[in-house]
């Protein structure tokens, strides 16, 4: 009905004054369905002073009623998880019941960093001096961790609720203020979890949503002095956005290209089962899902024709009949997906199914006898569609995945502990998984990328240090 979603700031739902707007494509039907605000570069100034004297004084505001404030966040977000589900079907095609699961497990993301938060941040340290040589016993240090101030939290596509709360979650309860850019696609199902926040009555001007085009607005948040830290998941864009930030602490996750690597001791079922969940949830577009397999060839056709007899079960059509595989989230998405098939079938890779496509839906496709000429081989399709690589020793695995300019998860399928901790001591990745897909959760473990795959170290704690920062005040004895 053309109406237009407005932007949140000041604890007001606004429109903009530039009376323009952003189109959200729905993926399954390639038309409009929902539009935003396109925010101009004033709007998100005032957004910026309003977010830095709000967070004075909720870096006041006791630990407890934070605390208080995102359970109670948190709860309205699981009372409201249809209608924002709803959302995350028609913007980003994310099958129903995973779209349900995505915002429940936010709400449980959100409560876990209130608990973390009191016990982490209701804690601080007490130093003497005469340990260190030099020192008589004069001085005391008292330490305990403050608020950075102003965090600018950017989410993906993929998990716009919960990759925006693992952010705004971690932020508010260390006293830090929040202004939020979604992405275009999940912008609304953001736009409905803020205003969960705002149900749950907090101050207003801590949290603000920007909406718009990050060609006006994108470099003009990031580079905004007013912004004190940047935690920011996606592609590329992370690169450029950590070259132009100023000197601010910068989180990150950049993607991946996750490897899994099964030896010939494999449970060849289980190594099947965790490739298919870990290659074609989602359609692919985690960046934690399974992204090449690295088999021993002595294995390689059994687990293929395993692999292979559980592809032919997945159900392909739209997110709101809940099939396994759904329209990938754009037209140009699709195309560069489309692009790499064609790259591999020039090349010779083994097409296990036909290659099929309408509009942006993508049939999953295993491609087996994939070799290193393979664009495949190394780029992530962010899609249905996994590379199948034959390898003749455990080295020639570890040497693949290493040789990548990501390195955010792995995965290694073996009966033998020995081997698997020495094949996760070797891979250049922030995780290793055994006898496991690779997985960000449960949301409170760590979780990081080496290389190109990001900066810093996220989960829940490591969240909540990140964005604090160590105080301390000396009392000087006579
Ligand atoms: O897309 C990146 C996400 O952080 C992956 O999360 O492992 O829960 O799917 P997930």
């Amino acid at each position: 009905d053309g109406e237009v979603y407005k932007y949140y700031s000041d604890g007001e739902w606004k429109k903009s004054t530039s009376g323009k707007s952003v189109n959200i494509v729905n993926p399954t039907t390639r038309k409009t369905h929902y539009k935003v605000q396109a925010c101009t570069q004033e709007e998100v100034n005032k957004v910026m002073d309003i977010a830095k004297s709000a967070q004075k004084a909720w870096a006041k505001t006791p630990l407890w009623k934070r605390a208080e404030l995102l359970h109670k966040a948190a709860a309205l977000l699981k009372e409201h998880k249809s209608p924002i589900a709803e959302c995350l079907v028609k913007e980003i095609a994310k099958p129903a019941k995973d779209s349900v699961t995505e915002v429940v497990r936010s709400g449980d993301l959100i409560s876990y960093c209130a608990e973390e938060g009191v016990r982490i941040l209701g804690q601080g340290t007490f130093l003497v001096s005469d340990s260190f040589p030099g020192n008589e016993r004069t001085k005391y240090c008292l330490t305990s961790k403050i608020p950075l101030g102003v965090v600018l939290a950017i989410p993906p596509f993929n998990y716009p609720v919960n990759l925006a709360v693992s952010k705004i979650g971690p932020a508010l309860i260390a006293g830090n203020s929040l202004v939020l850019k979604p992405p275009t696609q999940g912008a609304v199902s953001c736009l409905h979890m803020v205003h969960c926040f705002h149900l749950a009555g907090f101050p207003k001007g801590l949290i603000s949503c920007v909406t718009g085009r990050g060609s006006e607005i994108g470099d003009f948040l990031t580079m905004h002095p007013g912004v004190n830290c940047i935690s920011f998941t996606g592609g590329d864009t992370g690169v450029a956005i950590s070259k132009k930030a100023g000197m601010i602490p910068l989180q990150m996750e950049l993607g991946g290209k996750d490897a899994c690597i099964v030896l010939e001791d494999a449970d060849i079922d289980l190594a099947a089962a965790n490739i298919v969940k870990g290659g074609f949830s989602y359609s692919g577009q985690r960046c934690t899902a399974v992204k090449v397999v690295l088999v021993m060839d002595s294995v390689a056709d059994t687990l293929v024709q395993k692999v292979n007899a559980k592809v032919a079960k997945l159900t392909v059509g739209p997110p709101e009949d809940n099939r396994d595989i759904t329209p990938v989230v754009s037209e140009s998405s699709a195309n560069f997906i489309e692009g790499l098939v064609m790259d591999a079938k020039e090349k010779g890779a083994t097409f296990c199914q036909p290659y099929k496509r309408e509009g942006n839906l993508i049939w999953p496709l295993l491609l087996d006898n994939v070799r290193p000429d393979m664009r495949i081989a190394w780029e992530e399709p962010f899609g249905p569609v996994l590379p199948v690589i034959r390898i003749n020793s455990v080295e020639e695995g570890i040497n693949h995945c290493n040789a990548s300019n990501f390195g955010l998860q792995g995965c290694v399928f073996t009966r033998d502990i020995n081997k698997a901790m020495l094949i996760s001591d070797a891979m250049e990745t922030g995780s290793v998984q055994i006898n496991s897909a690779p997985a960000r959760g449960p949301d409170h473990f760590p979780f990081q990328g080496l290389k190109d795959s990001g900066i810093g170290s996220q989960g829940v704690t490591n969240s909540i240090n990140m964005m604090t920062k160590v105080k301390s005040t000396v009392i000087n004895l006579p």
